[in-house]
């Protein structure tokens, strides 16, 4: 992680002020850094001893960096990693400008691994993502939004990043069919794991913990798994404030909803199906021989769905 921390570091170049400025900004504030360490351990759990990997780390890392500066745009959001978002601190132009650099800058990245299969796995990706962002912004203030509508949105706007990061590391191990699609489909289910969690938290977390506002979600009438287990489950008059808050509602209503959601148990059994999830990731790890590598990548994803953070 030091070495893609470095690869990270000397790749955000740019003569343009205003570009390192935002791009320092967003990225010296942290994160997890989940898909990087992603693509190392998938590497490292089939036998690679090359240094492709470092390069692949950064360049997940920055196009999930991308998306989170779209996304703070798209969602209004103005915390980030315990700071005021990219958008709050320069505004929105800014933020979608660098953004796209970011992007831009990881396609040129990508090309110092001679791999036509690895350029189509990024492609493939980033395109899924920008589809999954439209798809969660027509399904905005939809109070009717089934399970199966929800998925669809976490597998694209995600999940996909998460895949593209597991396949990644078993494309540049030379890893068979099997182990490579194994890694695609642990990333698949791991990063469904990890934003179904996100949409609890976005309810239940604490801010000095996620760095991000509590409410984000509800403040946009995103119909997320918990409140889908209200509309489905609760009584009538918890099924017309969650509608309403959808619809028509704002921040202001984020107590009269976490009422009902709490009545409705429905962030455990958000939590519940985030555990399936973690558990179909760790199943498709069974081709893979053990290691400690393999060892990391199964406390992923208990780690997806323990975390407070
Ligand atoms: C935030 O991802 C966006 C989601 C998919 C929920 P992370 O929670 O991995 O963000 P950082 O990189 O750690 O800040
Ligand atoms: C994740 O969705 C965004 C992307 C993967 C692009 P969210 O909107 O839930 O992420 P946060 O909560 O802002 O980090
Ligand atoms: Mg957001
Ligand atoms: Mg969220």
């Amino acid at each position: 992680m030091t070495a893609v921390d470095a690869v990270i570091r000397q790749r955000l170049h740019s003569d343009v002020v205003l570009v390192r400025q935002v791009a320092d900004y967003i990225i010296g504030a942290g994160g997890k850094r989940m898909r990087p360490a992603l693509v190392l351990a998938t590497a490292r759990a089939c036998g690679y001893e090359g240094v492709h990997h470092h390069e692949l780390a950064a360049v997940i890392e920055f196009i999930h960096t991308a998306t989170l500066l779209h996304d703070d745009v798209v969602d209004e959001s103005t915390m980030r990693r315990g700071a005021k978002t990219a958008n709050a601190v320069f505004g929105n132009a800014a933020s979608v400008l660098v953004g796209d650099f970011l992007y831009s800058r990881a396609f040129q990245m990508m090309l110092s691994v001679p791999d036509r299969r690895v350029m189509e796995v990024l492609a493939d990706a980033t395109n899924i993502i920008a589809e999954g962002e439209v798809l969660q912004l027509m399904n905005c203030r939809n109070a009717d939004l089934s399970v199966d509508e929800y998925l669809h949105v976490v597998h694209f706007k995600t999940a996909k990043l998460f895949e593209a990061a597991g396949r990644l590391g078993g494309i540049v191990a030379g890893a068979n069919d099997e182990i490579e699609t194994g890694l695609a489909n642990y990333g698949k289910h791991l990063g469904t794991a990890f934003q179904i969690i996100d949409d609890v938290l976005d309810y239940s977390g604490h801010e000095e913990k996620t760095g991000k506002h509590l409410g984000d979600d509800l403040a946009e009438g995103k119909t997320t798994l918990p409140l889908i287990h209200v509309m489905q489950s609760g009584n009538s008059a918890q099924v017309s404030v969650v509608r309403n808050a959808i619809e028509q509602g704002s921040r202001e209503d984020f107590a009269d909803v976490l009422a009902a959601v709490h009545a409705c148990d429905a962030l455990t059994k958000s939590r519940v199906f985030g555990e399936a999830e973690a558990s179909a990731a760790k199943a498709s790890l069974a081709p893979l021989a053990d290691s400690i590598f393999k060892k990391t990548l199964l406390e992923f994803a208990d780690f997806a769905v323990l975390r407070n953070f």
